[in-house]
């Protein structure tokens, strides 16, 4: 158990006909919170951080805590640099010891997100890591700072970008955005059933929060393998806190470190729960 390449923790869940948990972290309390979750539930997970996260959450700090804690963790866990923008950050990572980096060239035209994803495909593969890389728009960002829009995946393009980069795995857009939804989204399956057809790599599913377990269901059932959860961890630690102090009596650091793991395990778990029992429609 321990650490491990995000890419054997994908082609696992491929052979299941299943997808992973990618969970984004932002402090030591998420992390235990994750890995707690993940070792009661006896699954493996993905602790991920955004490079967009970084100016609240140094990767000089969280980097060797998320390794650490996979390192020891009693199950299977990858670390990952989700939205990686920048060569000099991924390669930060990689000192660090993820096993996998994300290279987010999805505002970039397609040419130019080819050659940005190559570059990251090649650094990747001297530390032997894992690479994800994003064709179309995603709506919204990791922290809700941006927003370029929604723009499916063309399928087609898919096809091209996944032979021309060989990138282990690829974030599709599907009518997918980060952060709460206003109402639930109608996701694009018929988009997503084309590009399973037409690519053989893992397909990752961001802005999990907010999807239904039925829609989990079906995207898993299209090869979706790793599914992207950040708000809702975020919004389950914040609750915690306030609920604590809240409370009656006198309140520490410790009571209120104690509530934000608590938010954030119990959040995992719920979601790893979902992933679990997600039996994926077959087409
Ligand atoms: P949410 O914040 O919507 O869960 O999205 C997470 C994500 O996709 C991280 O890349």
């Amino acid at each position: 158990m321990g650490l491990v390449k995000m890419k054997d923790l994908l082609n696992q869940a491929s052979e299941q006909n299943r997808a992973v948990g990618a969970f984004s972290v932002g402090n030591l309390e998420m992390i235990k919170g994750a890995i707690k979750a993940a070792e009661e539930m006896n699954t493996p997970i993905i602790l991920q951080i955004a490079e967009v996260r970084l100016p609240h959450s140094p990767l000089s700090l969280m980097g060797p805590m998320m390794v650490e804690a996979a390192r020891n963790a009693k199950v299977e866990v990858a670390v990952h640099l989700d939205h990686g923008k920048t060569i000099g950050v991924l390669r930060q990572a990689l000192e660090y010891g993820f096993t996998s980096v994300m290279m987010d060239g999805s505002t970039l035209p397609f040419e130019e997100n080819i050659n940005k994803t190559l570059e990251a495909a090649r650094l990747a593969k001297e530390y032997g890591a894992t690479v994800e890389a994003e064709l179309g728009l995603v709506g919204g960002s990791e922290d809700g700072s941006t927003d370029d829009g929604i723009r499916c995946t063309n399928p087609e393009d898919a096809k091209v970008f996944c032979e021309r980069t060989g990138v282990d795995a690829l974030a599709v857009a599907i009518g997918n955005a980060h952060g709460n939804y206003p109402v639930a989204p109608r996701l694009a399956f018929d988009v997503l059933k084309a590009i399973d057809e037409k690519t053989d790599v893992p397909l990752v599913l961001h802005g999990g929060t907010g999807i239904t377990p039925e829609d989990f269901r079906k995207a898993v059932g299209l090869g979706i393998r790793k599914i992207n959860i950040a708000t809702a961890s975020f919004d389950s630690l914040t609750r915690e806190a306030e609920k604590y102090l809240k409370s009656e009596g006198r309140h520490d650091y410790f009571g209120l470190n104690e509530a934000m793991v608590q938010g954030v395990y119990e959040n995992v778990k719920q979601h790893i729960r979902i992933f679990n029992c997600v039996e994926p429609l077959s087409y």
